[in-house]
């Protein structure tokens, strides 16, 4: 019988966690250069686009209760936390929850009850640990570097307090995460386009998100049917949606380019609640 390589997984759960091994290096090593190019309060896209989209569809009173999962270095954590908003903000990365933690210690000017933990959102089990119940929970940007969600959906959903609210923030399945390219003619600076050659299956991907980036991230791309599968499957239901698209500003990582593309949504937002 042929033996694998020495480095091939031998079983589907070896095979994910050594894409987890990859997922979580990518962020790890990556979190300082990540905390300074995010800031206190995310880059363009986070404060421009899906902060404002969470904040709205999350429809926050003061004092609700908040499990944030996948927070990075904590931008809208506090920003919630500024609105009377206490907010238990978890993420994967050890780094960035200290680049989180260092910054809320230095916001003087008010109290804000927004604290951290290291939680693996792959990890039911880490998830129900944090507690509860909470009013709402938000994941914005993480489930793409997700190999799994339903452990997430199904951990959100033992958290949330009945009527409870989930909003996930994701790159667009149809187009960010999808086998696309920009479409661009010889003559043009900027894209007028996508060409999208793939979707309807699940792939891991690569992606370099700004031009200093060391590595690209590793992305898994699941098309729209499955995402929301995993989430109907936990028995959270659909109740809200938007897509969003990018700031039309110039950004300072123009190479990104989706700024050109004002027709196209590179994100969509979800709203699911708990019945
Ligand atoms: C693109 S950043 C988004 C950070 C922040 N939510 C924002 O919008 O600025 C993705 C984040 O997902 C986190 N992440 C990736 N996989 C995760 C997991 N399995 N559990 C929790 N966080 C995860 C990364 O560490 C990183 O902070």
């Amino acid at each position: 019988m042929t033996q694998p390589p020495p480095d091939m997984p031998s079983s589907p759960e070896e095979y994910l966690a050594e894409l987890q091994r990859q997922v979580f290096d990518g962020w790890e090593q990556g979190a300082d250069f990540f905390d300074e190019r995010w800031g206190d309060q995310g880059d363009e896209f986070h404060h421009g686009v899906f902060a404002p989209a969470a904040e709205r569809m999350l429809g926050l009173e003061h004092g609700a209760r908040v499990l944030e999962l996948a927070c990075g270095n904590g931008g809208f954590a506090r920003r919630l936390g500024r609105q009377g908003i206490q907010v238990l903000a978890t993420d994967l990365s050890p780094a960035l929850i200290a680049h989180a933690e260092r910054r809320t210690e230095t916001i003087s000017d008010q109290a804000v009850d927004v604290s951290y933990q290291v939680v693996d959102a792959t990890a039911e089990r880490q998830i129900v640990n944090c507690g509860g119940p909470f009013d709402a929970a938000v994941c914005i940007m993480g489930a793409m570097s997700m190999p799994a969600l339903r452990p997430m959906f199904g951990g959100v959903w033992r958290v949330l307090k009945p009527r409870g609210i989930f909003v996930l923030i994701t790159l667009h399945p149809s187009f960010a995460t999808s086998g696309y390219r920009f479409a661009k003619s010889e003559e043009e600076d900027e894209p007028h386009g996508l060409t999208i050659t793939r979707y309807l299956s699940r792939y891991v991907t690569h992606g370099v998100t700004n031009s200093q980036q060391k590595e690209p991230q590793i992305y898994f791309h699941r098309p729209l049917n499955e995402l929301l599968a995993d989430a109907f499957a936990s028995g959270l239901v659909l109740d809200g949606m938007e897509e969003l698209a990018a700031p039309e500003q110039p950004m300072a990582e123009s190479r990104l380019m989706w700024n050109v593309l004002p027709e196209i949504p590179m994100a969509i937002a979800l709203r699911f609640r708990r019945p």
